[in-house]
């Protein structure tokens, strides 16, 4: 286990599109690159792999999906193996990618980066993509700047370090490496919402009354604060 009760009761109920805009942004997103089946991709935080089996159905390409959490990687082995999927799967630490340098043409990362060493994870990123690779972020923001009081239980309930604004977030892509940034934010066209794009789930046994409520917290946190506390989609490129 986590020591992240919020990562913890995802991996439980095994959401799967645990990101927001789900596989409908993942696939938005992904339509504008050209990957072709020579390529090398990697899915950092796969969770339970959603994301990942997409791009191995969609693109025929390499693909690899790491996670540093048990839970999340045994749902995402059984759904690659369900698939008959070819993925790689890889436990480790997006801080400390067990990569050399150079190794992938794409990366993405899915609500994963703000939950962990911000800095140290992007610069791993930028260090294993190619000189010509992209990474795609899909991140928290702080759109509006919180007071504070705002500000604290929304930190202690995610287990993040901090809040960042979009600007603070470029500026540390910038001082990793990555030269050209692009921002972008994603509205769910809910009329033209595909439900194969939703979220998917795979119970773990131990689930308990708690795994729900902190859930159910996620979702009164994300509707209280959903003017000030957004998302963005960076699309940065080495
Ligand atoms: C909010 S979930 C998103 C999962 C997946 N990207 C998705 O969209 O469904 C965050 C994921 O990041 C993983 N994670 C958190 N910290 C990590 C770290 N330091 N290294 C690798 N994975 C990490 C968690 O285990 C979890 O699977």
């Amino acid at each position: 286990m986590e020591n992240n009760s919020y990562i913890d009761a995802l991996a439980l109920m095994g959401v799967g599109g645990a990101h927001p805009g789900g596989l409908q942004l993942t696939k938005n997103i992904l339509s504008r690159e050209n990957i072709d089946e020579e390529m090398s991709v990697l899915d950092a935080g796969c969770g339970t792999g959603q994301t990942a089996a997409y791009i191995a159905e969609q693109f025929q390409c390499h693909v690899t999906a790491l996670d540093n959490s048990n839970i999340m990687l045994d749902k995402a082995r059984r759904r690659f193996s369900d698939g008959d999927l070819p993925v790689k799967i890889r436990q480790g630490n997006i801080e400390n990618l067990p990569f050399p340098d150079d190794s992938f043409e794409t990366a993405l990362s899915e609500s994963v980066i703000a939950f962990t060493d911000i800095r140290q994870s992007i610069s791993e990123l930028n260090r294993i993509l190619k000189p010509d690779g992209v990474l795609y972020a899909v991140e928290m923001v702080m759109e509006k700047k919180l007071p504070e009081y705002d500000m604290k239980p929304i930190i202690d309930f995610y287990g993040v370090t901090r809040l960042l604004s979009e600007s603070e977030w470029r500026d540390l892509f910038q001082e990793v490496g990555f030269q050209q940034i692009i921002s972008n934010s994603f509205k769910q066209q809910v009329e033209n919402v595909d439900l194969n794009d939703g979220p998917d789930f795979s119970l773990s046994e131990n689930m308990s009354d708690e795994t729900m409520d902190i859930l159910l917290e996620h979702d009164r946190l994300t509707k209280l604060y959903e003017d000030r506390l957004g998302f963005r989609i960076f699309r940065c490129s080495v």
